[in-house]
């Protein structure tokens, strides 16, 4: 029995939330759900967007599943990843059937560092313009390459690739290449290499059946991650983990979707995949192949799905369908 933080939120995250627990009813896999508050809607009720009961259940709970945030997303989602000191922002590229993919055959992962870089909201404004300062430490460079060679490992991945721009930003990201071939000393039998940022994104669009896992700094990650969601096409079937060494939380990559909000017409498959890396997250890697898979046919098949893939069906039928192939496989 896992201790499961479930936090829906606002708009189209509370619709793909219930649709995924429905699916997840049916997963060989025992859980214990504590609900929530977060997001616009408990900001306009309270006050307060994150209150700090939700950040202690998700610090009691082994994993959380979030559902999407809207205009309080800074103050939920980012301050969440801070205080929960989540430092891996993992985010597979993977090709479906039956999606809008440029590439048919693309499976990597981008494993971007999550707490440092450029992100760290350091701008001052000078007499001149502005500047940004871009921190990247030893400790967390060190941890982040580390859980790229172990992700590798553990998943049976064959190569990673350090993504970086070491000729220009010679201080920081030289930091981060050498930790990189330092720590990769510890796993020798896995395939590595280093690449230019510039030149990793033409090869995003070029050859990206070249690479495997990539892991990379804040800025860089952020970036090529939705450059790779692009490649497989829309943001309705692209989940995502945030993973510190306590807790991991899943969540789409998509917002709230205000537009399609209440209609029952969003996508379940980004938050379904979400929970499939939850699964992997907790070692549960038959059941995630098992959801994964039930997925797989719903989409491939095309007959219930939802309005973005060309079908007509609603958040929920989608997600009775893939529950009930679910069944079928179980
Ligand atoms: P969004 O991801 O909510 O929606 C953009 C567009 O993508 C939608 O209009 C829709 O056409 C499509 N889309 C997204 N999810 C879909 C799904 N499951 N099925 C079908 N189509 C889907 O991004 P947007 O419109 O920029 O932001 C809306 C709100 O969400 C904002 O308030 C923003 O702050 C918040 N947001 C929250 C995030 C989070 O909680 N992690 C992430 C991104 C945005
Ligand atoms: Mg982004």
């Amino acid at each position: 029995m896992y201790k499961i933080a479930v936090i829906p939120g606002d708009g189209i995250g509370k619709e793909v939330m219930e649709a995924t627990l429905h699916v997840l009813e049916a997963v060989d896999v025992d859980f214990d759900y504590t609900f929530a508050d977060a997001g616009d809607e408990y900001l306009e009720k309270t006050g307060v967007a994150l209150p700090s009961e939700t950040v202690d259940i998700v610090k009691e709970s082994q994993a959380c599943l979030f559902g999407a945030a809207g205009e309080s997303a800074a103050d939920v989602i980012v301050k969440m990843r801070q205080e929960l000191d989540l430092f891996v922002n993992l985010r597979p590229v993977k090709s479906y059937p039956g999606t809008k993919c440029l590439f048919d055959n693309l499976d990597f992962v981008i494993v971007r560092e999550n707490t440092e870089g450029l992100y760290i909201g350091l701008e001052e404004e000078t007499e001149e313009g502005a500047t940004a300062t871009r921190v990247v430490t030893r400790k967390a460079s060190e941890r982040i390459c580390k859980f790229a060679f172990e992700y590798t490992q553990k998943t049976g991945r064959e190569k990673v690739t350090a993504v970086h721009k070491a000729n220009v930003l010679k201080k920081t990201d030289g930091l981060f290449k050498r930790t990189f071939y330092k720590v990769a000393e510890n796993y020798p039998g896995i395939e590595l290499d280093d690449r230019y940022v510039d030149a990793t994104a033409m090869f995003f669009i070029t050859k990206p059946e070249m690479f495997d896992v990539i892991v990379t700094t804040n800025l860089f990650g952020d970036i090529l991650s939705d450059e790779g969601a692009g490649l497989v096409g829309g943001l309705g079937l692209i989940p995502s983990a945030n993973i510190g060494e306590n807790q991991g939380l899943f969540e789409p990559v998509h917002g709230s979707a205000p537009r399609l909000a209440g209609k029952g017409v969003a996508n379940p498959s980004a938050m379904i995949l979400s929970a499939v890396m939850m699964l992997d997250y907790l070692d549960e890697n038959a059941a995630a192949r098992k959801l994964e898979n039930a997925l797989v046919e719903v989409l491939a098949e095309g007959q219930v799905v939802t309005g973005d893939l060309g079908g007509k069906s609603s958040t929920m039928e989608m997600a009775a369908e893939v529950r009930s192939k679910l069944e079928e496989i179980n």
